[in-house]
């Protein structure tokens, strides 16, 4: 067991129609001209933002708007809502959407608190001093970012997805209301299942110290997602299931489920993330896509954790050897993604990249981790590739 830091400052308020406190939660932090930021138009449609902009007309908070946070959101927006801030003197940001609203909130207070271009954050070029505070309105149970410390950019020149992560971005509130995510596509909703699940996964296949309690809260949290998001394909406006689905999002990315160990493996996130960037696909669906081909590539290297997610999560019950058991875990496992319509693969997920696209992948991959990386197996650039291509 490794020591650790635990620090989730986020206020959580959670439950129906809990949308209207958000006048009162921003005063609590201290804010007093507000920028509402948003994404591409979902929070309109629903009606969420005219409800949110009337509750802060009604409690005298001034505020701006400015929408357009894309998934995989935009450097040039970052830099604009930066402008804005400045420009409006605004003194804390409200997010109201999901982890593409929430990042790129993050990245414009990080730009408003810090001097110099936010983009060297990303670039792993120098550390933030700080960052507006943000509050949250979730509407999609996916990222965590809404009690995560991390945010995730995509500059468009080179098609560059980077994250960066500091406690200073740890939304102050997060109002998480089941009944907002009840209008998401079900290919979103499944999306953020995955999201979710891979974030717990993430974190369980290491080879870096353990403790019973994390892997217990992980191996629960994992099986009360797989099970919701079944019922939620059938059933979208089932409030106990996206209930259960929005809170686990949040502790799967707040740390909770890192307690003890080494930070987890992260590979199949940042094999995504060149995905993400290069052909703007949905965040859940690409881990999905390349998760299978990265388990049968380390499992051998990790092979008690895949027989313990096998047994305990995926509820394997054939018997035979350890290598055996965990490859059905494995199987199992895109067995549930392919039952919630994820794809297992890159031709499922809708992309075909040349063997040149490949190998820029891997590049970019491996320079983004800085040579190196993973847990479950320590991956180099041709590992990466040969990943890809498995993955095809
Ligand atoms: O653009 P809007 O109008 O918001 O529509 C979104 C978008 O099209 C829509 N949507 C969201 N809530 C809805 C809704 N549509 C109808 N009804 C609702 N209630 O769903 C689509 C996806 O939204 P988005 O915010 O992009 O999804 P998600 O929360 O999955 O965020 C993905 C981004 O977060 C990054 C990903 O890489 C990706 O860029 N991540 C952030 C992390 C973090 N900050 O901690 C960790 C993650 O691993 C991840 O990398
Ligand atoms: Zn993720």
């Amino acid at each position: 067991m490794f020591d650790f830091n635990y620090f989730t400052p986020t206020k959580v308020v959670f439950g129906k129609n809990t949308q209207v406190k958000v006048a009162d939660l921003i005063k609590e932090f201290g804010g007093s001209k507000v920028l509402v930021h948003y994404g591409t138009g979902s929070v309109v449609k629903s009606g969420l933002l005219k409800q949110v902009t009337d509750v802060l007309e009604c409690s005298n908070i001034e505020y701006v708007t400015l929408g357009g946070a894309v998934p995989n959101p935009h450097l040039s927006l970052v830099y604009e809502g930066i402008e804005l801030c400045k420009k409006e003197n605004v003194d804390f940001i409200l997010a109201v959407g999901g982890g593409s609203a929430i990042d790129s909130a993050k990245a414009i207070g990080y730009g408003v608190a810090n001097e110099g271009d936010v983009w060297d954050f990303y670039d792993y070029k120098r550390k933030a001093s700080g960052c507006l505070p943000i509050g949250v309105i979730l509407t999609i149970a996916a990222t965590g970012s809404e009690m995560s410390d991390s945010s995730v950019i995509t500059k468009e020149e080179g098609l560059v997805k980077r994250g960066y992560s500091s406690d200073y971005c740890r939304p102050r509130f997060a109002i998480m209301n089941p009944e907002l995510t009840m209008t998401l596509p079900d290919y979103q909703t499944a999306c953020g299942c995955t999201d979710i699940m891979m974030h717990t996964m993430e974190r369980y296949f290491t080879n870096g110290g353990n403790m019973e309690i994390t892997d217990s809260l992980a191996e629960g949290l994992l099986r009360t997602v797989k099970k919701n998001a079944v019922i939620l394909k059938e059933q979208p406006d089932n409030y106990e299931a996206r209930a259960e689905v929005m809170w686990a999002g949040s502790l799967a990315h707040n740390g909770l489920t890192g307690c003890g160990n080494d930070g987890g493996d992260w590979m199949t996130h940042k094999l995504e993330h060149e995905l993400g960037g290069l052909y703007d696909v949905a965040h859940g669906a690409g881990l999905a896509a390349v998760w299978g081909s990265w388990a049968r590539y380390v499992y051998k290297n990790c092979l008690d954790r895949f027989k313990k997610f096998a047994i305990n999560v995926m509820d394997i019950k054939e018997s035979g050897s350890d290598e055996e058991i965990a490859l059905l875990g494995i199987k199992a496992m895109e067995d549930f993604y392919r039952s919630i319509d994820m794809p297992v693969n890159l031709r499922e997920l809708g992309v075909e990249p040349t063997e040149d696209e490949l190998k820029l992948m891997a590049h970019k991959c491996a320079v983004g981790v800085g040579g190196q990386m993973g847990s479950a197996r320590l991956l180099n650039e041709e590992d990466m590739l040969a990943i890809y291509k498995a993955s095809v």
